[in-house]
């Protein structure tokens, strides 16, 4: 099994160096042979070579089973014009490797109901997955400024919101049945026509209880209610403000993974950035990039009983209280990784 590694900057390098063992101890458990190659993205890459994203990185990340990455992003690259700021290196990344599902799960498991920014009673046993659109959308539509005004165009074809709807509505039948679609249908004609396409790539899926949400009431059920969820399929722009609001329920946006994928390969990445307030200082929360790992070795490896391994250790892990600052523990990066590990 190949894999590209992309630390990126800030915290991405640390949190991916104590991700790491967890997948060469997956790789040797099955067998299976590890090549691991390593590149640059985002402020790193600018630094090397003054672009977010070389044609070299991406040649590297098609030739690979999986890539691995940290996070980009970081003050010293804020004054960069925003066509080269590390962040479109990853929106880049994104569109040229077709992952246009981002896939970003959210449990909460008894051990972390105490740490949830919710009662524990609200926040636990929430077991949902938010189906993120990501290569099209706000992100990707024509954008422009001039003397007078700046602007932003949010663009959906019935082809782009299918593709994603349809890893959702299957993701949905095999967990609970239950998606939720989430739109501001009321107000954005891109949104009608992605209820009208979901609401037609339903008819396909017979055990599916399909509904639709207004983005704003979503923020507030997610909140409110997160147990409700089983399946949240949206776009870019809302999924990724939606994911992090999601990051509530388990107290810290250090502990959500996500999978990104299109055509067969896939992109695995924590849901957080490059958190320069503590890059450096060893408290950044791994769990995130661990569960990432995990997903790898379930979707990209091929070993979901390895990836259950490697979850009810993270799980044993928190139980214990050995967590990082962000779930109020001491645990630095490294040491909440080898406490993992031991429980493994
Ligand atoms: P952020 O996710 O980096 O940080 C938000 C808050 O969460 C901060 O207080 C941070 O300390 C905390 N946090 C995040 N991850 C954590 C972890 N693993 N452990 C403990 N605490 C953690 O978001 P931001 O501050 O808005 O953005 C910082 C930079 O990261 C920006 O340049 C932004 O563009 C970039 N960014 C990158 C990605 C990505 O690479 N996928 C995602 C989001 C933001
Ligand atoms: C994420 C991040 C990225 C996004 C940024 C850094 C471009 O916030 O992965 O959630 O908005 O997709
Ligand atoms: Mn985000």
């Amino acid at each position: 099994m190949r894999v590209m590694l992309l630390p990126g900057d800030g915290i991405g390098p640390e949190v991916l160096a104590a991700s790491l063992p967890f997948l060469s101890w997956a790789a040797q458990k099955s067998q299976t042979p590890l090549d691991l190659d390593e590149g640059l993205i985002g402020g790193a890459s600018i630094d090397a070579s003054g672009v977010p994203l070389t044609a070299q990185t991406v040649v590297c990340c098609e030739a690979v089973d999986a890539v691995l990455l940290g996070a980009v992003g970081g003050p010293s690259w804020d004054a960069i014009e925003a066509g080269l700021r590390p962040e479109r290196g990853l929106l880049a990344l994104r569109k040229a490797l077709g992952v246009y599902a981002n896939l970003r799960p959210v449990r909460v498991w008894p051990e972390l109901a105490a740490h949830s920014v919710l009662t524990p009673e609200r926040a636990v046993d929430t077991d949902l997955v938010i189906v993120r659109e990501l290569t099209g959308g706000l992100y990707f539509g024509p954008r422009g400024r001039d003397h007078e005004k700046a602007w932003d165009t949010l663009v959906y074809s019935p082809a782009e919101v299918r593709r994603v709807a349809r890893v959702a509505l299957e993701l949905a039948q095999a967990r609970r049945g239950r998606l939720t679609s989430v739109d501001k249908a009321n107000v954005l004609a891109s949104s009608r026509l992605w209820r009208e396409v979901v609401e037609d790539e339903a008819r396909a899926f017979d055990g599916v209880w399909l509904e639709h949400l207004y983005v704003d009431n979503a923020a507030m059920q997610l909140v409110a209610d997160p147990c409700q969820f089983d399946v949240i399929v949206t776009g870019n722009l809302f999924g990724d403000i939606l994911s992090d609001l999601a990051a509530a329920t388990t107290g810290s946006l250090g502990t959500l993974p996500s999978a990104s994928i299109g055509s067969g390969f896939a992109l695995y990445e924590p849901v957080h950035g490059s958190a320069p307030d503590i890059a450096g200082t060893g408290a950044a929360n791994p769990m995130g990039t661990i569960l990432s790992v995990a997903m790898c070795v379930e979707h990209s490896m091929g070993e979901p009983d390895l990836a259950t391994e490697i979850r009810e250790a993270v799980r044993r892990t928190v139980a214990r209280g050995d967590v990082p600052a962000d779930l109020g523990g001491q645990a630095s990066t490294t040491a909440f990784s080898a406490s993992v590990m031991e429980r493994l």
